[in-house]
């Protein structure tokens, strides 16, 4: 029975996550490290519950910059301080010797493993993965992420705290760089950006195709300029850091060593001026769709096939974390078989880069 629930971070993610446990019906701690950093993240708060008409739960929140009473006797943390392994370690560590008996310690880390956090515990099957997505409030999904060490008991919690929270949750079984929802977008990223890079196609190019024909929700290289091309080099850097196999992007490299981060900096693969436009994408030409989403479904069928992520799963991830209007599977469908592998072998035959080869799952679970 969870009844005190503590938030440590109360920066982008970790005041939206002490939202949605408020509203859930725990009793809420936030730690920050200053009353500042605290009293914006209250007020923010604030206003999102007054929006939903759920001013209530602001009455469940305790905000403290001393983390020992955030966490003393605590039956469930999530932990969303800045992605530094040294300083969630240290909060995990410090957790471990003050929350309750049967405390569930979560971290929202994007990049570190969880079996890399989970060392930092006296009892590491008591720590896993929950993902949110930004922002927590509104996005639909928490990706649940299994450390080496993690108890079915454990996921089974954290599976019930995402669902108190009015999410959806999909279950990731090994702590692999960028779990799933990361992984799928830095796939499509790698076709796009080996388009731009070998001159193939132009960045309008390619959002066009992936607006009208794939119909993502935002085009490949303005949803890096969104996200920010500072956030989303250094997330590829420690993706590839960790293992991720992947075709390193020079377009992105190029701009983030111009400081061209996208909208926040007025200029990344597009332009903006003043005020946030849409960026027009007139004259811009068809490329092959197929192409574009053909790494991300193999990347699919090779997390099923390794047991990673269950096929519902995976289809889940892709609609509510990345808000496709199909699965890689319906992707699969719509463009067939021979199509996609045509188009992972010239990857593989360009570029010599093992994970495009066709995933032997792509075969079997079609055929
Ligand atoms: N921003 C996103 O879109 C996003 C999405 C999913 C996951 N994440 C992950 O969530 C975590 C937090 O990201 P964010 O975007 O909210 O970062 P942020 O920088 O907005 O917030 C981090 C907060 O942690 C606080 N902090 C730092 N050290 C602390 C300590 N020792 N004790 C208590 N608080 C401390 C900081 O003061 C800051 O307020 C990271 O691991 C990140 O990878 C971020």
């Amino acid at each position: 029975m969870i009844k005190k629930f503590t938030v440590i971070g109360a920066g982008t993610m970790g005041h939206g996550i002490a939202e949605l446990a408020a509203i859930a019906g725990y009793d809420v701690w936030v730690n920050d490290i200053s009353d500042e950093i605290l009293l914006n993240a209250r007020n923010k708060i604030a206003w999102s519950l007054s929006k939903l008409k759920k001013q209530e739960a602001l009455e469940r929140i305790h905000f403290t910059t001393n983390q020992e009473e955030a966490l003393k006797d605590t039956d469930f943390m999530v932990e969303a301080v800045i992605e530094d392994i040294k300083v969630k370690s240290q909060v995990f560590n410090k957790a471990s010797k003050l929350v309750s008996e049967t405390a569930v310690l979560a971290s929202n880390t994007s990049s570190i493993p969880i079996s890399e956090i989970a060392k930092a515990v006296d009892r590491q099957e008591r720590v896993i993965g929950m993902h949110f997505f930004n922002p927590p409030v509104l996005m639909p999904l928490v990706e649940i992420i299994r450390g080496e060490k993690t108890s079915e008991e454990t996921v089974r919690i954290a599976l019930d705290v995402a669902k108190n929270m009015g999410k959806e949750t999909i279950l990731i079984n090994k702590d692999i760089p960028g779990f799933l929802v990361t992984r799928i977008m830095f796939r499509v990223n790698e076709v796009g950006c080996w388009l731009l890079d070998n001159k193939m196609a132009e960045v309008k190019d390619i959002d066009y195709t992936a607006i009208q024909v794939l119909q993502f929700p935002m085009g490949v290289f303005l949803l890096q300029d969104y996200v920010g091309l500072d956030v989303s080099y250094l997330i590829q850097k420690a993706l590839i850091e960790r293992g991720f196999e992947v075709y390193y992007c020079k377009s992105f490299e190029q701009k983030y060593n111009s400081k061209e981060f996208g909208m926040k900096s007025g200029k990344g693969f597009y332009t903006y001026k003043g005020k946030i436009i849409e960026p027009t994408l007139e004259n811009a030409k068809l490329v092959d769709p197929a192409l574009l989403v053909s790494s991300a479904i193999n990347e699919s069928y090779r997390l099923i096939r390794l047991r990673i992520v269950s096929k519902e799963d995976v289809g889940k991830g892709c609609k509510l974390g990345l808000n496709w209007p199909k699965t890689p599977e319906e992707y699969l469908k719509e463009f067939g078989l021979s199509t996609i592998i045509r188009n992972l072998k010239m990857l593989y035959e360009s570029t010599g880069l093992p994970h495009f080869i066709p995933d032997e799952e792509l075969t079997r679970s079609y055929s």
